[in-house]
């Protein structure tokens, strides 16, 4: 690994990393995208478990719906960067005196190291009956349903983005039952054209629905966040 130094004597930050045996070209630019990342470096400093932290802090501060004592349903939660953000924004560990104390709920097919102040669960939210499991576990309405969940990439960007977009309408589903009215739901989708009917049906059921691409959300990624707030119960 180096690092650079420009012409005028100013320090070039920038780490380069030489493609070492036993590396594939791909593994090296992914690991020099990470040494370069802002987001990964705040991520590490921050004490968040991984980049994508920002993304919820991003679409938050503008949306604004991680507010304390909501209760917050975080599908494909590991390894956590999203469940730590809503912890410390729903004062889940009542840390902020004087305000309502909330909740965190997190599920994911990986097992997730635990997070004080969320109760965590593995499970693959696709299989059969597992909204009512996290139905049962939540035992009662929530505030706000996101999902960040995203199958491996096959390879093959149609099947991906079908795969994320059925996905993002079970994510849709579950926040269909359990939403409190004016509740939230945020998900991942991919640009790519399959998400009309998704889009329809979220527009009946929430006053206002935005499509965003949050800073901290890789500009060579089709990854974009649907946020829609104002569920009309
Ligand atoms: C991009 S990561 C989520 C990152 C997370 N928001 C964070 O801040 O740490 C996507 C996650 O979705 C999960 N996932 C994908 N399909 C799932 C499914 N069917 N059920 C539950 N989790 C799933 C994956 O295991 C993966 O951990």
């Amino acid at each position: 690994m180096t690092k650079k130094t420009s012409g005028r004597g100013q320090r070039d930050l920038t780490v380069k990393v030489k493609t070492a045996r036993g590396r594939k070209l791909s593994s090296t630019r992914w690991l020099e995208r990470q040494l370069n990342d802002p987001y990964v470096r705040r991520a590490k400093a921050e004490g968040y478990r991984g980049r994508a932290a920002f993304k919820i802090l991003e679409l938050d501060d503008k949306y604004r719906f991680l507010v304390p004592g909501a209760r917050v349903v975080d599908l494909g939660c590991a390894p956590g960067g999203w469940s730590q953000v809503a912890v410390q924004r729903v004062n889940a560990l009542g840390e902020k005196q004087g305000k309502a104390v909330g909740t965190v709920l997190g599920v994911d097919l990986q097992e997730v190291e635990p997070i004080a102040g969320a109760e965590l669960h593995q499970l693959d939210f696709m299989d059969d009956g597992a909204d009512e499991k996290v139905k049962a576990w939540l035992g009662g309405p929530a505030d706000v349903v996101m999902s960040d969940m995203a199958a491996s990439a096959s390879g093959h960007k149609q099947t991906d983005h079908l795969r994320i977009i059925a996905l993002c309408e079970a994510a849709a589903e579950l926040a269909f039952d359990v939403l409190e009215e004016g509740g939230t739901f945020v998900a991942k989708v991919l640009a790519g054209g399959a998400e009309g009917d998704l889009q329809k049906l979220l527009k009946q059921k929430f006053t206002k629905v935005a499509n965003v691409k949050p800073p901290a959300s890789r500009q060579d990624s089709s990854e974009k966040f649907v946020v829609a707030t104002g569920f009309r119960g």
